[in-house]
């Protein structure tokens, strides 16, 4: 059948992607779905690794290797996204600004530049990140790395008292978060074990928390509470709470409220300003490719970074903060004169000059996530995810749906979770699944002991991987259960 007669076929049966009409578990669905979707031509941005490429023993230029070698079924970006094309580019001319100009190259522009002088690179990541994340540019700052801008921003935001000195956080929450928020309490002089509000699932078989339970631990501690820090997305059940009700419910309790958004940002449409977030951090490596370990992100809501006009000289008109040069004014950093002012909004939080490597790393990125907006990348997450989770519920199989070798943990409803499915396997078929995927070249995370966590990219991932994915992994876990 031709492709355009196949999705005229398509687009007049039922809606897609979830469609229950056979020819929606073909292969030629998922293609026609591919060939309809506008943000197709990203792909090419990004370097897939191939299926050779992954057994690689060496990293030498390898004459044998070719552009049409088939790629691997790459869904592991909300641990480490993929490498930009742009990225070597941005790298050379990094290296090439600073082997031909040395020291000079924090202020001498070029005309063929694509960043600015070093001492104005933050700027540029600003400017790009700040859509991302919905805020404006002065609310976001590209620096430092995630625990430690947490520690940074609980620094500013975490001023306990005697009366109100809890911090309230996910009992399965990542486990860095976990040590920041312990070691903040005894820093102040506080007992974690009475100090630390832990929300636990009420259901270990589907460790998600409802808004209302939230809530619920919210109202229980409000007298006690100087801080509440959860995950925009929860790395292990990939669930996306609801960010804005939480925030205003802290606020109603006169309680402040940060968020962990290293599995979200670059993944849904966040609107930090809006649901008037007080402060968020991240890291940029997972869906936002700037490679293991790259530059972060902290965003500080605009009525956090006031600096007010000084009336005295003893007090100070902006938020408390542990401070360093690069957060001090444009106008007077290298006065070097030792009165810190700090610049207006998130910049203000700076520390250090920041690695310019690593900016340009993460703004390769940007700058590709700025051609689109994340509400259309976002709408076609939702539906590659609906995609992937149609398949993997309804495929027809000869098993039952009770003999279902595996449950998804994450949200069915679309609204609660990102690109992420977190998929618990019955005891005893981890092992075999894994080395089976990964003998088939697909690239995805275990959370030991059963679950696999799977996270299609709508920037560089299509529906035909989705298709071959699914494939692939529920013929492992038939031979899974055989074997067993
Ligand atoms: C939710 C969450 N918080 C914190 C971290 C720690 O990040 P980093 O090592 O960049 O500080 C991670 C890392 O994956 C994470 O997923």
């Amino acid at each position: 059948m031709g492709s355009r007669q196949h999705i005229r076929d398509i687009q007049s049966g039922p809606p897609l992607p979830y469609s229950d009409d056979i020819r929606a578990y073909k292969k030629e669905y998922a293609e026609a779905l591919d060939a309809q979707d506008p943000l197709r031509s990203f792909r090419d941005e990004f370097i897939i690794p191939s299926k050779k490429d992954l057994k690689r023993t060496t990293l030498a230029a390898d004459e044998y290797s070719d552009a049409s070698d088939p790629r691997s079924i790459y869904f592991c970006g909300n641990s480490l996204g993929v490498q930009p094309r742009s990225t070597q580019k941005y790298i050379e001319q990094y290296l090439r600004t600073w082997a031909t100009k040395g020291v000079t190259g924090h202020f001498v522009p070029h005309e063929d530049q694509l960043l600015p002088p070093f001492v104005d690179v933050d700027t540029s990541g600003s400017k790009l990140m700040a859509p991302i994340v919905g805020a404006s540019q002065s609310e976001v700052a590209v620096m430092g790395t995630l625990t430690a801008n947490l520690h940074l921003l609980m620094a500013s935001f975490y001023r306990p008292t005697k009366e109100k000195y809890k911090i309230i956080l996910e009992g399965k929450a990542f486990p860095s978060d976990h040590y920041a928020v312990e070691s903040q309490l005894r820093h102040h002089n506080f007992d974690p074990k009475d100090g630390m509000v832990l929300i636990e699932p009420e259901n270990l078989d589907k460790p998600t928390l409802s808004t209302e339970q939230i809530i619920k631990v919210i109202d229980e501690n409000a007298s006690s509470t100087a801080l509440v820090l959860l995950s925009a997305i929860q790395f292990y059940t990939g669930q996306y709470f609801d960010i804005e009700r939480i925030t205003a419910h802290a606020h109603s309790k006169d309680i402040l409220i940060g968020w962990d958004c290293a599995h979200a940002a670059g993944n849904v449409d966040l609107r930090l300003h809006d649901w008037n977030v007080d402060f968020a951090a991240w890291c940029n490596y997972k869906y936002l490719n700037s490679g293991p370990g790259g530059i972060a992100g902290l965003f500080v809501h605009e009525r956090h970074g006031r600096v007010d006009e000084k009336q005295s000289d003893s007090e100070e008109t902006f938020r408390p903060r542990l401070s360093g040069w690069w957060g001090s004014d444009l106008k007077t950093r290298f006065n070097m004169d030792n009165k810190f002012l700090p610049q207006i909004g998130a910049a203000g939080f700076q520390l250090s000059n920041p690695s310019v490597l690593d900016i340009n790393a993460v703004i390769a990125s940007l700058e590709i996530f700025n051609r689109a907006t994340m509400k259309e990348i976002r709408q076609k997450s939702l539906e590659l995810t609906g995609y992937l989770e149609h398949l993997l519920l309804k495929y027809p199989l000869d098993a039952s749906a009770q003999d279902k070798p595996f449950t998804l943990i994450t949200p069915s409803n679309p609204a609660e979770r990102g690109a992420q499915l977190s998929i618990r396997l019955q005891p005893g078929l981890l092992d075999h699944v894994l080395h089976s995927l990964e003998e088939n070249g697909v690239v995805i995370d275990e959370r030991k002991p059963d679950v696999v966590r799977v996270a299609p990219a709508p920037l560089y991932n299509t529906y035909t991987e989705v298709w071959e994915f699914c494939q692939i992994f529920l013929q492992a876990c038939k031979d899974a259960v055989k074997m067993r």
